[in-house]
């Protein structure tokens, strides 16, 4: 994990290895933004100069570094654009929307792979210099800073570390509230590190019982309650999803409740946000074998999942005062001897029987499950998050996630995301395409039958309807293809996982907070008398 630092000292006090600053594209050049002066005045006031002779624009994704030659205590700077100039008069600072900071602040850091120390001064650059900007400096640099090298051997790899640390320079005025922005920031980082972490494990590393137990370790350093169903309980209580997708692997299924309750919470009541993720630990496609291409990248079929576990480690470390459950359904989809076939009818939770026609549409099976039992407890809002479909990768490619389910719960999730910056639109469930999913032997097939692929994406939500009670505010998230870069890092996303939607999750727990919260009494007015 990379450390953390907030100070208001002047940079040429920084004792740092590179410093980040930040630039505009103004008419005649590069800009360069607040927190810059004294390195100017050290450089002879030819700083607009230098990065204009180094091809620097201030377009926002525009980086370039250079080294300051003993003329500054700090050796190397890395100047990265923040878009064009926002203000008529002469200050220097712009007006910037959260996620482009966000990116900036991302690509920087890791930019400075293989530096130990780090110091950014883009919170100065933007305008209002607020803690909404410093908390998106943060966690870009943070999430900049990201590496998985948990499977690399260090004398046989030439990669440069993470940074290791990061100070943020901050003016007077943001000090007092800094600290507290910046851990709060940092939780999310590391919320969004663990998911990517999950989701970069080899599959063979991370079989259901295993991510089980991963789980249940965080859950009990920040007093979430955990319980782990195995085989036998899962029996025991239907979840004939789970069991029928898990029953082909020597890897047993699981399926981990995870619980947030604030100190008062009533144990009894309703819980206000319950989370279920797909955690299909690796996704053969089972006997409806995927194509060797395709099954390359499968190990990310439990993104969901660990952006559920994540989020809910996250809130509960940000003590967040509702309740947050979770319900994580975990199987291997292999084929083998033992494993459900195409035409097989499982029992899922709640006794609705699925004839399963394509055995690679086994994330429905598994979720299911686990959202009729996530809806028995009746939530406040219940969302669910799986790598669910190819065709939302068709339909809105590999950055944006749809987000589909009832108006309400569909809004809420969109506004969460439009918070944290993090990509996602509403898709419709359009009524017509719900009979596709008629089976002519049981209550439902989990595909259409005759491999019609149209409106996959949209199809598979109304599967997963069949398991939600009309009364409950629902909303489901296929993010198949932002889970996973398989593209060159950007911005302050790596390759592999990238731990999209944990934010969002954790903004929507937040936000729901922020609405039950008791409104303080208004200021009792004395009027005369
Ligand atoms: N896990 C896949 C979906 C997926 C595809 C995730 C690409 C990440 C990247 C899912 O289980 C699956 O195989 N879906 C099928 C459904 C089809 C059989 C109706 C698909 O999308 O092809
Ligand atoms: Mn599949
Ligand atoms: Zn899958």
């Amino acid at each position: 994990m990379t450390a953390t630092v907030v100070t208001t000292s002047s940079i040429l006090d920084l004792d740092t290895d590179a410093l980040v600053i930040g630039i505009a594209a103004g008419k005649n050049g590069p800009v360069p933004l607040g927190g810059t002066q004294t390195l100017d005045v050290a450089l002879g006031g030819r700083l607009a100069q230098v990065l204009a002779d180094l091809g620097a624009t201030g377009k926002a994704g525009d980086l370039v570094r250079f080294a300051t030659l003993g003329m500054l205590p700090v050796p190397i700077v890395v100047a990265v654009g923040l878009g064009p100039v926002t203000s008529h008069a002469d200050v220097d600072q712009v007006d910037v929307d959260h996620e482009t900071l966000r990116r900036a602040s991302g690509a920087a850091v890791r930019a400075l792979a293989g530096t130990a120390r780090v110091a950014t001064t883009l919170a100065l650059a933007v305008s209002p210099p607020g803690p909404d900007q410093l908390r998106a400096v943060v966690e870009g640099s943070l999430l900049g800073a990201y590496a998985f090298d948990t499977f690399r051997t260090r004398s046989r790899s030439d990669r440069r570390p993470p940074v290791g640390e990061i100070t943020f320079v901050v003016d007077d005025a943001a000090e007092p509230a800094a600290t507290d922005t910046v851990r709060r920031a940092a939780i999310a980082a590391d919320a969004v590190a663990l998911a990517r972490d999950l989701v970069n494990t080899p599959p063979g590393h991370l079989p259901p019982a295993v991510f089980a137990e991963i789980a249940a370790r965080h859950g009990a350093e920040v007093g979430v309650d955990v319980a782990v169903l195995d085989e036998k309980a899962l029996a025991d209580e239907g979840f004939g999803g789970i069991l029928g997708v898990g029953q082909g692997s020597v890897n047993p299924p699981r399926l981990v409740h995870l619980s947030w309750r604030p100190a008062g919470a009533d144990p009894t009541g309703p819980p206000a946000l319950t989370l279920v993720g797909k955690g299909i630990t690796f996704d053969s496609g089972g006997l409806s074998l995927k194509p060797a291409g395709a099954m390359e990248w499968m190990k990310t079929d439990m993104a969901g999942a660990a952006g559920v576990l994540a989020a809910v480690i996250a809130a509960a470390r940000l003590n967040v005062p509702v309740t947050v459950n979770a319900w994580i359904p975990l199987a291997e989809n292999m084929p083998s001897g033992d494993a459900i076939r195409p035409g097989d009818v499982l029992t899922l939770r709640g006794g609705t029987l699925v004839e399963v026609l394509n055995t690679d549409a086994e994330g429905r099976l598994v979720l299911g499950d686990a959202i009729a039992r996530a809806a028995a407890d009746s939530p406040g809002l219940l969302v669910d998050v799986a790598t669910l479909t190819g065709a939302q990768i068709v339909a809105l490619g590999q950055r944006t996630s749809a987000v589909m389910g009832r108006d309400d719960a569909v809004e809420q999730v969109v506004a969460a995301a439009g918070e944290t910056g993090e990509a996602v639109w509403p898709m419709p469930l359009p009524p017509e395409l719900r009979k596709v999913l008629d089976s002519a032997v049981a209550d439902l097939a989990n595909v259409g039958g005759g491999g019609s692929r149209d409106g996959g994406m949209l199809v598979a939500a109304h599967f997963l309807s069949a398991f939600v009670p009309d009364h409950i505010p629902w909303a489901h998230i296929d993010m198949a293809g932002p889970a996973w870069n398989a593209g060159e890092p950007y911005g302050h996303t790596p390759k592999g996982g990238t731990g999209v939607i944990v934010r969002t999750l954790l903004q929507l727990a937040e936000n729901i907070a922020g609405e039950s919260a008791p409104r303080s009494e208004p200021d009792k007015q004395i009027t005369g008398e």
